[in-house]
């Protein structure tokens, strides 16, 4: 039986190991490793912070996490394709690493937030598109 999510360090170490596999992945390794310089303990550190807010209803990220994206959307357009392999490859760290309630809340709001996002990132180059 797998362990379920409790702590700060269990999401933690979800956070450390999807990155790398984000980081190897052939359809959107390249928007972290080339196109955004990342200081990556910090970079873990705050999307540790934005998922204990979520899972662990501990209110550390006080931040907006769709306007970093707005900003990323221009330099390189954020398509259906890369946020389908973002969730593909979250949902398969947290298969590998955890089960249970919180495991399967997990990944409920990760695909809501997903297409939340894809949907204002298409919006959003619609709009600012010329005419
Ligand atoms: C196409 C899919 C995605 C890509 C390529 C992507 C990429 C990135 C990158 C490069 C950053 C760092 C930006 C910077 O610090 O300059 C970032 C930050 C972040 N991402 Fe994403 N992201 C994606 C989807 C998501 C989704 C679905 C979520 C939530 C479920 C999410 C949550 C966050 C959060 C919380 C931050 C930190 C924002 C802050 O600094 O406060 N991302 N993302």
């Amino acid at each position: 039986m797998k362990a379920s999510i409790e702590t700060r360090a269990d999401i933690e170490k979800l956070v450390t190991l999807f990155y790398e596999k984000v980081k190897k992945d052939p359809t959107i390794g390249f928007i972290f490793t080339e196109k955004v310089q990342l200081d990556w303990p910090h970079h873990i550190s705050v999307i540790t912070d934005f998922w204990e807010s979520i899972l662990l209803d501990n209110p550390v990220y006080q931040k907006n996490a769709m306007e970093v994206h707005y900003d990323l959307n221009k330099k390189i357009p954020l398509e259906k394709i890369h946020f389908d392999t973002w969730l593909q490859l979250f949902f398969c760290t947290l298969d590998e690493l955890f089960e249970g309630p919180i495991t399967e809340k997990a990944k409920i709001r990760a695909k809501s937030i997903a297409d939340l996002m894809a949907f204002k990132m298409q919006q959003n180059k619609e709009n600012s598109s010329p005419l």
